[in-house]
């Protein structure tokens, strides 16, 4: 039985007890693809960070908080996983520090201090312990060229590119338009397509490599 790993939705980087940094991923492009898995008979887990989404009949559900959480569920899971696919938004950064207790509001002007988290792509394809790695690109410019940085430097086999245009919808459930590259050159545009159709499109993609 083919097996695929998934992982969707945002990440929390938390800052104090009621407050987190984060972005507007709803996780619905990963659990779709997690979807269309099941329905081909495949074995798939999904990694998710904080959604409001259902969860696919028959989907293993592993959820987490942060990046870090994450990529020690992902390294955890990746070992004779057949395909990878990075559907998250993972926050490049954390707060350095965490408090324990509330920030108060007093004293004015705050500096937030960042350290970057770890790329859960490119450790996993360092590892090459899935078979087929998919990832994805968010991009408000240069679509294509960065789409194929991130495909040889986090040594991809698949990049589903998102432009983040004001009439574009990358976030929810809604028509989307992406742009599919492959380590071998290809390439295709796909225009205002749902993300259930394109998940299909993606899966088929993935079987072209055998696995
Ligand atoms: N990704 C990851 N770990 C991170 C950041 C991103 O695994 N810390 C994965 C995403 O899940 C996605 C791919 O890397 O599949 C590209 O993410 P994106 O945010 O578009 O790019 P970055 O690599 O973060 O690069 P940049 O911030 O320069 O656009």
């Amino acid at each position: 039985m083919r097996s695929i790993l998934v992982t969707a939705g945002p990440t929390r980087e938390k800052i104090d007890p009621v407050r987190f940094l984060s972005n507007y991923s709803t996780g619905k492009f990963g659990y779709e693809i997690a979807r269309e898995a099941k329905r081909r008979g495949w074995r798939a887990t999904l990694v998710s960070g904080p959604t409001y989404l259902e969860v696919p009949r028959g989907v293993r559900l592993v959820r987490v908080e942060s990046a870090m959480d994450m990529k020690k569920a992902v390294m955890k899971e990746l070992a004779g996983t057949d395909c990878l696919v990075m559907a998250a938004a993972v926050s490049d950064w954390r707060p350095k520090s965490f408090s324990k207790t509330k920030i108060k509001k007093r004293g004015g002007k705050r500096v937030l201090e960042l350290a970057q988290n770890p790329d859960i792509l490119s450790a996993a394809g360092r590892k090459k312990g899935a078979k087929v790695l998919v990832g994805f690109a968010l991009e408000t410019e240069n679509l294509e060229k960065n789409a194929y940085r991130k495909l040889k430097e986090k040594n991809l086999d698949i990049i589903i590119a998102n432009r983040l245009t004001r009439d574009a919808c990358a976030f929810g459930d809604c028509p989307t338009d992406i742009l599919m590259l492959d380590r071998f050159g290809n390439k295709s545009e796909l225009r205002r397509r749902s993300k259930g159709r394109l998940a299909k499109i993606i899966l088929d993609k993935v079987e072209t490599f055998n696995i």
